[in-house]
């Protein structure tokens, strides 16, 4: 039996604004699809993306006898510090290597270290929000975009003067991981991700010499097994923790609001109704901020009853998932009461995310502080336009 095939919409954005209704139609009509535009195998179902992400059959790294390796080696040398960063990136390794780097990375990653930080996340919440109550602002620009880069960088030990620039290489750096990216935003990426390299490789330098009680002075002294990380990894470790946890929490904050708003849910108070963790939780599945990842096929195998070969290349559909019916009843419907909170989200398997205990208490403190009072959309805010990194350009509130 052949996988359907279909030219997948993610750069339409009717289809971007609310994706749910056209993703239902594919996961209802068939497991797999194989969209013609990026030659992906799309998988939209709870159970197979679950199934991906905890089977060996499928990789994060690409195996070196794919057909597709050439190309990527093309590509490492058209932007090679986005691939430099990118080369000891968690999400790229698999098997022992990944295992090593993520286990000392785990060390200086407590959840311990994580909990030290609500005092501060408490106080910057507030400050930032104390400012703005009253006013029409930004949700994204005046409160969760400096909210978050100001918790990851407390958590690292940078410098505040240096979150604008932070800001400006993430959100370039991360433009790589759509679908489909322009040449004009590659090139934009390989600057950022040299400026970052430098930056912090400097950093690394400075704090060998004078630890501090933060995680890029733990990353530079961490052992396991008469392991140690090397500059090199501690590099791209840094600009993952800031990547992925930076772009991906903001988006949830915004994501978050708007769902309450647009489906006519009060925020004033929600958490004394409702458990904020199941609030969070919930939020996070309806919405989901990270919309898909890629995986090689290692070995032929097949997945919702079809073939699939080695070295093909599929995507798993996050977002689908969360609103798969056999998993979760109504899963159309927000329900802070759901029983089953276990969401693809944060990812499965080897990958799950490494810092899903800090998103959850920035979540949790973030959503708290904002709860304390109704919180109204001025303009019906606009997508960003990427289907995969899940967020809007601009929110514009007044609470
Ligand atoms: C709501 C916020 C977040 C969401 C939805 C999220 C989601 C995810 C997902 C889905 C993966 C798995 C990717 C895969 O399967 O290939 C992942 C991995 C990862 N996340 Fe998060 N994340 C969030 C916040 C954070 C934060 C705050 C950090 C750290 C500062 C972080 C660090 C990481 C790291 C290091 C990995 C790689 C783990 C590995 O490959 O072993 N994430 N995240």
């Amino acid at each position: 039996m052949n996988i359907p095939e279909i030219n997948f919409p993610n750069l339409d954005p009717n289809f971007i604004e609310d994706p749910y209704p056209h993703l239902k139609t594919l996961r209802e009509s068939s497991p797999l699809h194989k969209d013609l535009n990026s030659d992906l195998v799309l998988v939209t179902r709870f159970e197979d993306v679950k199934g991906v992400q905890t089977s060996k059959a499928f990789s994060s790294s690409e195996p070196e006898d794919s057909n597709t390796f050439k190309r990527s080696n093309e590509s490492s040398e058209n932007y090679p510090y986005f691939w430099k960063t990118e080369e000891f990136s968690l999400l790229n390794l698999e098997g022992q290597l990944h295992g090593d780097l993520r286990g000392l990375v785990a060390k200086a990653f407590s959840t311990r270290q994580v909990q030290e930080l609500r005092p501060f996340m408490e106080t910057k919440s507030e400050e930032l929000l104390n400012n703005l109550r009253g006013n029409s602002f930004d949700l994204l620009a005046d409160y969760a975009q400096p909210y978050s880069v100001s918790v990851i960088g407390k958590l690292l030990g940078v410098p505040e003067e240096q979150y604008d620039n932070f800001l400006d290489w993430s959100n370039k750096i991360v433009k790589m991981y759509d679908l489909e990216v322009s040449s004009e935003s590659s090139e934009e990426a390989e600057q950022a991700a040299k400026d970052f390299y430098y930056y912090i490789s400097e950093l690394i330098d400075i704090k060998s010499k004078d630890p501090d009680d933060d995680m890029i002075s733990r990353l530079s002294q961490v052992t396991e097994n008469n392991q140690k990380l090397t500059k090199d990894q501690i590099i791209c470790t840094v600009i993952l923790l800031l990547n992925a946890g930076h772009e991906a929490t903001v988006n949830t904050i915004g994501n978050s609001i708007v769902a309450l708003n647009q489906n006519n849910i009060s925020t004033k108070n929600l958490n004394t109704r409702y458990e904020i963790k199941k609030i969070i939780e919930e939020l996070i599945r309806w919405d989901s901020p990270l919309q898909f990842f890629q995986r090689w096929v290692l070995e032929d195998t097949s997945l919702g009853g079809f073939d699939l070969k080695k070295n093909s290349k599929i995507a798993i559909l996050l977002g689908s998932a969360n609103r798969d019916e056999l998993a979760f009843k109504n899963a159309e419907i927000i329900n802070f009461e759901r029983d089953n909170l276990s969401h693809t989200s944060f990812g499965g398997g080897v990958h799950f995310c490494l810092g899903a205990h800090l998103a959850r208490l920035e979540l949790e403190v973030s959503l708290t502080n904002l709860f304390k009072s109704e919180i109204f959309l001025v303009d019906k805010p606009v997508r960003t336009g990427a289907f995969g990194i899940r967020g809007y350009k601009e929110i514009t509130v007044v609470c």
